[in-house]
C-alpha cells in the first residue's frame, strides 16, 4: 500500500469530477490497496472479473501442489470521485451539499417533488440521506435551482451556488460527476482470452510482456468513462496498450514506463500502428526478434 501511496496521491490532485480510475490488479493486490484509494476520495462503484477463460489453466497450475482451483482470473476495480463542494467555509460530499443548498433557502422538503415537476423521486431519491441517493439529473437540477432561487428566503440569494454570484447550470451541474455510457450486454464479467495471436507482442516465440491487456476491454472502460478528446492517465505502461487503445478511439493519452527497455517496444508498437493503421503487430514482433 506504501508503493502506491504517492501514486493514489497524484491522481487524487489531478483528478476532476468526471475522472474514472479503473484499477487492475489480483483480488488481493486490489484488497490491500482499496483502503488508501477510499480514504482519497475515490468512491467504489464496481469489481469487473477479467475471466481468461479454462484455456489459461493450461501449464499455470499444479493444483495438487498449490492446494487450491487454478485461478483465471483478473480484477478490474471502478473508481469515481467523491465529489465535495464548499458550504460554510467546509469542503461537504455533493449529496450533502444539495439538501443543504435546500434547507438553507428555509422552503420544506415536501416542496421538492413540485419544483422538479415530479410525483415523488425529488423527496425519496434527491435528498435522501441514505445510500438509494441518486444524483439529479441536470434538466431536474435546473427545475430545482429556478424554484429555490424564485421562492426561497431572499437573504440567502443565489441558492445552488458555487462562486456566490449565480446558481450552477444545468451543463455545470452534469460536470460534477464522472462520465458513464452504457454498453448494453455487458456485465462485470468478462469472457475474455488473455493476449494471443498478431496482438500479442512476442520476442523470439516469447511473450516480451506477461501482462499485456486486452486492446479490447481496454477500449470498454475507455469508451465507457470518456468521451473523444479527452484525456487518458496509464500510470504504468508495460507495452502502453492504453495508450494504444486510446488512439484507437480517439482520445489524448499520457502514459509512464519505468522500464526502458518496454518503453522501446510501446514506441515501435505505436509506430506501427500510427504508419500502417493497423491492429495486429507482425512487424514489431519482427524488430522485436531482430
Ligand atoms: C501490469 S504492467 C502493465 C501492462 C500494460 N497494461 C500492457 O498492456 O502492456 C505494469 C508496468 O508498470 C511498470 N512500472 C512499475 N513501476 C512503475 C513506475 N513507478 N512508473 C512507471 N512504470 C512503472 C512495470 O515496469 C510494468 O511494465
Amino acid at each position: 500500500m506504501d508503493w502506491y501511496r504517492p501514486h493514489v496521491e497524484a491522481w487524487s490532485r489531478h483528478a476532476t469530477p468526471q475522472t474514472t480510475l479503473w484499477f487492475w490488479n489480483t483480488e488481493i493486490g486490489w484488497a490491500n490497496v482499496h483502503p488508501l484509494l477510499a480514504s482519497q476520495d475515490w468512491e467504489y462503484r464496481s469489481c469487473h472479473i477479467w475471466d481468461k477463460g479454462k484455456g489459461h489453466v493450461a501449464g499455470n497450475a499444479n493444483t495438487k501442489t498449490l492446494r487450491k482451483f487454478p485461478v483465471v482470473s483478473e480484477v478490474c476495480v471502478q473508481y469515481v470521485r467523491k465529489t465535495r463542494l464548499p458550504f460554510k467555509e467546509e469542503m461537504i460530499p455533493i449529496k450533502q451539499w444539495l439538501r443543504a443548498e435546500w434547507e438553507r433557502s428555509g422552503l420544506p422538503l415536501s416542496l421538492a417533488n413540485q419544483a422538479c415537476g415530479l410525483r415523488n423521486a425529488a423527496t425519496r431519491k434527491y435528498f435522501t440521506r441514505c445510500h438509494l441517493w441518486y444524483f439529479p439529473p441536470s434538466q431536474h437540477f435546473e427545475k430545482l435551482v429556478a424554484f429555490v432561487n424564485k421562492h426561497g428566503e431572499k437573504q440567502g440569494l443565489p441558492y445552488f451556488s458555487l462562486n456566490g454570484k449565480q446558481p450552477l447550470t444545468g451543463k455545470e451541474w452534469e460536470r460534477m460527476r464522472a462520465k458513464f455510457h452504457c454498453h448494453y450486454g455487458v456485465t462485470n464479467v468478462w469472457l475474455e482470452p488473455p493476449v494471443r495471436g498478431s496482438e500479442r507482442l512476442k520476442k523470439r516465440n516469447k511473450c516480451i510482456h506477461l501482462n499485456q491487456k486486452p486492446l479490447r476491454l481496454l477500449e470498454r472502460i475507455i469508451s465507457a468513462s470518456s468521451d473523444p478528446g479527452d484525456t487518458i492517465w496509464e500510470p504504468f505502461g508495460g507495452l502502453c496498450s492504453v495508450a494504444l487503445a486510446s488512439y484507437n478511439l480517439r482520445r489524448a493519452c499520457f502514459s509512464a514506463e519505468i522500464l526502458p527497455e518496454y518503453y522501446q517496444y510501446a514506441k515501435k508498437r505505436f509506430e506501427h500502428q500510427i504508419f500502417n493503421n493497423s491492429r495486429t503487430q507482425p512487424a514489431i514482433a519482427e524488430l522485436a526478434a531482430s
